[in-house]
């Protein structure tokens, strides 16, 4: 193996620490991205993604749509998880296997043994999309740890502490990086700075991030 390309296997297998309960697993999820792509398709079919508004009135420029038997919306009423897609009026496609399979299997190289997550979020971040700081809350038990998969396009995630103007490191999350956070760690504000536009060999000028989540 040439030295760069051993380089690029260790930087692939590497895991950042980012916290007491939070791991970045770099490429974590690239044996999986195979099984994984077709799977928008099929998700994107039944509950198609669609750009949300915020309780204060913003349209959000993250577009989404979930999977499993719980979907996180909002609208003007809120933010919350409901069983049926407020579009369709149908439940949420059901979560792929190999899905919950990725999720749980990252829990657990991070030390959160027996994750079985029940919602999926997908989001597709177009160039210039952003997500702004902000805590995950809506969840019942916050004992379980969020697992975020990133496909397509390179983010500048920010991650920040419990408090909103806490200061926030930023990480680079690739095409098939895996982050974890639970714990001490669970509640702290995150958010994606907008997105730049360098587009990605299979999907383009877009970046998919599943977030998994115990929700029910
Ligand atoms: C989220 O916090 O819901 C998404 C984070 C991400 O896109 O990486
Ligand atoms: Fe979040």
């Amino acid at each position: 193996m040439q030295s760069l390309e051993l380089f690029e296997a260790i930087e692939q297998n590497s895991c950042q620490r980012l916290g007491p309960a939070t791991m970045v697993l770099r490429g974590f999820a690239v044996p999986y991205v195979r099984e994984l792509i077709p799977c928008i398709q099929v998700i994107t079919a039944i509950s198609p993604f669609r750009q949300m508004v915020t309780p204060g009135g913003f349209t959000m420029s993250v577009a989404l749509t979930n999977c499993g038997a719980l979907g996180w919306t909002t609208d003007r009423r809120g933010y919350r998880y409901t069983s049926i897609d407020p579009d369709t009026g149908k439940p949420w496609p059901s979560m792929p296997k190999v899905f919950a399979q990725l999720a749980n299997a990252a829990a657990t190289a991070a030390g959160f043994d027996n994750f079985q997550p029940d919602a999926c979020l997908v989001n597709r971040y177009a160039p210039g999309a952003r997500l702004s700081l902000h805590q995950d809350k809506n969840e019942r038990d916050y004992d379980e740890p969020i697992v975020s998969v990133s496909l397509g396009m390179t983010a500048t995630f920010m991650f920040g502490g419990h408090e909103r103007n806490d200061p926030t490191v930023k990480v680079q999350l690739n095409h098939g990086d895996v982050m974890v956070w639970g714990g001490v760690d669970r509640l702290r504000y995150h958010g994606v700075m907008p997105l730049k536009d360098n587009p990605h060999s299979l999907l383009g000028s877009q970046r998919i991030n599943f977030t998994f989540r115990k929700a029910g």
